[in-house]
């Protein structure tokens, strides 16, 4: 009896952290989500589809500088393997090169450092946005996996 009790008190603990590490893909995925919405306001304003506006250029600015410093913490081991819905996954690279990711961040932080400085209207806008967007792609390029 009391060997049946500790079991299940086992499988519920194991029950909450699978709970917690969905929880954690969800994060990352939402985090991700959020620079794919802020990218694409900037994007939107170089192809002339949105007047300039800075006060947008400094909100996805800020959101890209928050993406940076939760980047450590984003995708813990724990979460290898897990996967969110939808048409994107970590790929397992991020744990078994994780020195090759880790430079991936800090070179996406520069560039987002170095444009916060620099764009100041369309003309700027336009030189840097290819800069960060490069750092988004060749992360993604792989460390991402594109499901199905
Ligand atoms: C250092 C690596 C890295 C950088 C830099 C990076 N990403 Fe990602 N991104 C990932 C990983 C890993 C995933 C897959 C995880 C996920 O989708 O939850 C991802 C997923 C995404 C997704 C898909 C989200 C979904 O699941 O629907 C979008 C959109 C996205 N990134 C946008 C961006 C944009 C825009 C930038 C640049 C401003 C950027 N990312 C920079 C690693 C990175």
């Amino acid at each position: 009896m009391k060997r049946i009790v500790v079991v299940a008190a086992a499988l519920v603990f194991s029950a909450g952290a699978v709970v917690a590490q969905q929880d954690q893909v969800k994060q990352a995925q939402a985090q991700m989500k959020d620079n794919g919405k802020n990218a694409g306001a900037l994007a939107a304003m170089v192809k002339g589809e949105k007047p300039y506006d800075q006060a947008t250029v400094n909100a996805a600015l800020a959101q890209f500088e928050d993406t940076v410093k939760k980047f450590p913490t984003l995708f813990p081991e724990s979460t290898k393997g897990l996967s969110p819905e939808g048409d994107y996954a970590a790929s397992p690279k991020i744990w078994e090169d994780k020195a090759g990711f880790e430079a991936h961040v800090a070179s996406f932080a520069k560039a987002v450092a170095d444009a916060k400085g620099k764009i100041k209207d369309l003309d700027t806008l336009k030189a840097e946005l290819p800069v960060i967007g490069k750092q988004c792609g060749g992360c993604h390029e792989t460390y991402r996996i594109k499901k199905g």
